[in-house]
Parts: C-alpha cells; sequence; structure tokens
C-alpha cells in the first residue's frame, strides 16, 4: 500500500510517496525563491499552482508507479499561510474525487518530527526543532507533543539570515556563516529564560559590533557558538527533565556542523544518543507528510469535510498514532 503525502504550506511545493511500512518511494519538489529573501503569500500560492502537476508527475516517474497504484492521499492541512495551504487542499481534493481515494489531513511540524523518527530510528527523542522562523525543543508526553521551551523573539535560522543580510552574506545566511566562523571569541549575549531562549538581544549587539569594525569571521564565530551553547543547555535539560535518553536534530539549521558537534558532546557526556535528520528530509517535503498520513490513515476525510487549519500549533494536535 502507498501513501501520495503533498506539501504547501510555505516556499515548497512537494510531493512524497511512501509505502506503509515506511519505504521511501519518491521525494519530488520545487520550491518559491526570490532575490530578496521575502515571501508574499499570494505570489508563493500562484508558484504551487504553477507547480503541482509537475511535482506529481516527477514524484510518480520516480517512483515507477501510476497514480492508481496510491491507497491513500495525505495534505499538510496546518500550520502555513492559508493561500498555499488552499492550493495544496484543492489538488489533494481533486486527486480524491477523481481517482476515489481517501484523503487525510495533517500537521506540518508534527510531520517533521515523525519523519525524523522514520529515517533516524529515533523511539522516543526529545526533538530540537531549528528552521527559519521556528526554534522548539519538544518532547512526547501525556498522550500529546509538549513544547518544552521555545525561543521568545526570533528563530534561529531568521536570525542568522538577518545578520548575515545586514553584513552583506547574502541569503541564506545559515550556510555563509557557518563558512566564516573561523575567528575568535567575542562575547553576545547569552540569553537562556527558564527552558526559553531569545536571540533578538545577540543579534542587535553582533550588529553594532559589525559597526565598531570587529571582523565578520569573530562575529560569525561567536553568533554560532553563543546560540547553540544555549540550545544544548534547554535541550540538555529537556532530556534530564522527561528521563528521555534520545535527542533528535531537526530543521533547516541542523545542516550546521557545529551545532551537531555540540549536541553530540553534550548527549555522549550524559548517556544519550543523538541523531541529525539529513538534510533531504529535514527542509520541508512531501515525504513527511505521506508517512504522517500513513500514521493517521484511520482519520479519513471525505473530500467535503477537508480542511485547513492555518494556525494550528504542534501542541494542540491530537496524538492517536503512539
Ligand atoms: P519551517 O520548516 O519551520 O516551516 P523553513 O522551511 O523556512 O521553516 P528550513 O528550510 O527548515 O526553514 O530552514 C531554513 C533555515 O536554515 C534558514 O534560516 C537557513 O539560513 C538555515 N540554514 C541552512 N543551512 C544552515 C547551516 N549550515 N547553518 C546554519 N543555518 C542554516
Ligand atoms: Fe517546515
Amino acid at each position: 500500500m502507498l501513501c501520495l503525502g503533498i506539501e504547501s504550506t510555505a516556499h515548497t511545493f512537494g510531493c512524497g510517496i511512501v509505502s506503509f511500512d515506511g519505504k521511501i518511494l519518491a521525494n519530488a519538489k520545487d520550491s518559491f525563491t526570490s532575490a530578496s529573501g521575502g515571501m508574499i503569500p499570494s505570489e508563493v500560492a500562484k508558484h504551487h499552482e504553477q507547480a503541482k502537476e509537475k511535482v506529481l508527475q516527477d514524484a510518480l516517474t520516480k517512483a515507477k508507479i501510476s497514480i492508481k497504484d496510491i491507497s491513500l492521499i495525505s495534505y499538510s492541512a496546518a500550520p502555513g499561510l492559508a493561500p498555499c495551504l488552499l492550493v495544496g487542499l484543492k489538488f489533494a481534493q481533486k486527486l480524491a474525487k477523481e481517482h476515489k481515494l481517501p484523503l487525510v489531513g495533517v500537521n506540518h511540524s508534527v510531520s517533521h518530527l515523525a519523519i525524523g523518527d522514520l529515517v533516524c530510528g529515533a523511539k522516543d527523542p526529545i526533538y530540537l526543532y531549528v528552521s527559519g522562523p521556528n526554534t522548539q525543543v519538544v518532547g512526547f508526553a501525556g498522550g500529546r507533543y509538549r513544547v518544552f521551551g521555545e525561543t521568545l523573539d526570533v528563530g534561529l535560522g531568521n536570525m542568522l539570515d538577518k545578520f548575515a543580510r545586514e553584513v552583506g552574506l547574502g541569503f541564506p545566511g545559515g550556510p555563509k556563516i557557518e563558512q566564516l566562523a573561523t575567528g575568535k571569541y567575542v562575547e553576545l549575549p547569552y540569553s537562556v529564560k527558564g527552558m526559553d531562549v531569545s536571540f533578538a538581544g545577540m543579534l542587535t549587539k553582533a550588529l553594532k559590533l559589525f559597526k565598531q569594525g570587529i571582523a565578520k569571521e569573530d562575529l560569525c564565530f561567536s553568533l554560532q557558538e553563543t546560540a547553540f551553547s544555549m540550545l544544548a543547555e534547554v535541550a540538555e535539560r529537556a532530556l534530564a527533565h522527561t528521563d528521555k535518553k534520545e535527542l533528535l536534530l531537526i530543521g533547516g539549521v541542523a545542516a550546521n556542523k557545529r551545532l551537531g558537534e555540540m549536541l553530540r558532546i553534550m548527549c555522549n557526556e550524559r548517556g544519550a544518543t543523538f541523531h541529525a535528520v539529513p538534510l533531504e528530509y529535514s527542509g520541508d517535503q512531501g515525504v513527511m507528510i505521506a508517512w504522517q498520513g500513513v500514521l493517521q490513515a484511520g482519520e479519513k476525510l471525505s473530500p467535503e469535510t477537508a480542511d485547513i487549519r492555518p494556525y494550528e500549533r504542534i501542541d494542540e494536535v491530537n496524538v492517536t498514532w503512539r
């Protein structure tokens, strides 16, 4: 049995195909890009409209199947930009009607966690989810995913991108900062409040030091060391409080080698296992939506009742599959 997953919450339109026993057959996608790095929802939705048929065909070709071999369609119902979510919903509804297939509408954030578990073989980890807008420490407890800690202002990726843009490194900034992080340490605000973190003060200070002539290499190094140490501290506290033995790093910033190294050292020191989700499955894609659809295959919707929930948070999802 095969599930087709359709992702359309933000910049990426993706179609993934997985089998019900967790084999990944295809991961096709097309992402909206712009020189400024900004996203106007209606423009992104237009991109998805234009990309959807080709992305679906790419996925079917890669999987060497026809749509007739699909038994379930899963789409990202939440959270995201409403105009983008609607493109995915309507496409899923049309395919479901045409091919008489059941539909499942899943939460995108929960899917990021579930695909991490699948590809890394994690059982019950603490998840450190670090993307452009998101920075969260999440764990499963008492029947739900709980957000133990999160950023109180800007997400880690967005903070790095903003710094990079202001000092002329271009977009996306995270990888450029990683390359340039070769200098010496200058002090930046280390801001952990309980299990929450804050990056706004660090960004302001780093930009101020840049204007005073401190080298980019020193600032890139110091931003990484400070921000990543803060995350290692809250992730360790979450492991200690929940008595969990695995940490799973996910989201676009998971690509950063130094972040992975720091978290691995922390995990080794306390006898926990560290997993980093491979790049192909750590950003937005349809595979995670397909796999989440398999996990929620019992929650079928008819095309008429399928909807979107642009603001649903990870801790609002009723977890029926664990
Ligand atoms: P979400 O998945 O939460 O909807 P998103 O799709 O915008 O968010 P991702 O694609 O997961 O985010 O991540 C993008 C972010 O990852 C950017 O901010 C980028 O700078 C950052 N990033 C990518 N590679 C690296 C790296 N090597 N080091 C640090 N940051 C990186
Ligand atoms: Fe995402």
